[in-house]
């Protein structure tokens, strides 16, 4: 795509086709700065009558330890603010981790039990970390499985502290979905943008697949769709 605008459009188009194929499905959705495009473009639709998410449920990969959901560094806050606050959801049916619960254990059972409930996710949407994380996966020896609690890695503290005010407020744990149920979506979404990606893009669909890049295990999904600008997706 030529433009960060033109991938959104498009990434935007395969998540409405989703929702009119199945009213009711499950989206797993994402944030950061990538999806921001695409959040824009179905508010827009939705708000001229053409997209109805009376039924969606959606289920967030991951969210901040520490941050309440009215904190707007908050990945809940986002959610509300950039789609849900914007169309007809029935906030019910839109789960984000618990960043307040200090139990991880429960905090993750908790969130399992919603994902499993729900039968997985019809859609999954995904960014990508400089380092090849998906969702709060970071880079480590093992493919992680269910939903847990991850210390971030200084790069990934370093590369969102242009959301906070400074970089002491980055939280230094998260809690997010593991990969096994990312792998476990029907059909993952990949949206990347920017020559800063390009690197990491091409590492994680062409490079071996191993867990110190998270997202190369995108490999072995039988449907992947990878959406990005002409930038990032330069070296392919
Ligand atoms: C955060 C999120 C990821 C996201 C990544 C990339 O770490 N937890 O889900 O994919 O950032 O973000 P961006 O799209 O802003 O580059």
């Amino acid at each position: 795509m030529k433009n960060y605008d033109e991938a959104s459009r498009a990434a935007a188009n395969i998540i409405s086709a989703q929702i009119i194929l199945k009213p009711n499905c499950v989206l797993g959705l994402a944030t950061g700065s990538s999806p921001l495009g695409i959040y824009r473009q179905l508010v827009e639709w939705h708000k001229k009558g053409d997209l109805d998410f009376s039924e969606v449920k959606t289920i967030n990969l991951d969210e901040y330890c520490g941050l309440s959901p009215e904190s707007n560094d908050s990945y809940r806050y986002y959610m509300n603010h950039n789609l849900f606050s914007q169309i007809n959801i029935n906030l019910v049916n839109t789960h984000v981790p618990n960043g307040m619960e200090k139990d991880a254990v429960k905090a993750c059972n908790n969130y399992d039990e919603i994902i499993e409930s729900y039968g997985g996710t019809d859609l999954q949407l995904l960014g990508i970390g400089k380092d090849g994380h998906i969702g709060f996966n970071e880079p480590s020896d093992s493919f992680s499985k269910g939903t847990h609690k991850v210390a971030l890695l200084d790069s990934t503290i370093n590369a969102n502290k242009r959301f906070f005010e400074k970089i002491e407020d980055v939280p230094r744990s998260a809690y997010t979905m593991g990969i096994k149920h990312i792998m476990q979506a029907k059909k993952l979404l990949l949206v990347v943008s920017g020559t800063e990606k390009a690197e990491i893009l091409k590492k994680a669909l062409y490079g071996s697949i191993k867990p110190s890049v998270p997202a190369s295990v995108l490999q072995y999904h039988n449907d992947l769709t990878v959406i990005g600008d002409n930038e990032a997706l330069a070296l392919l």
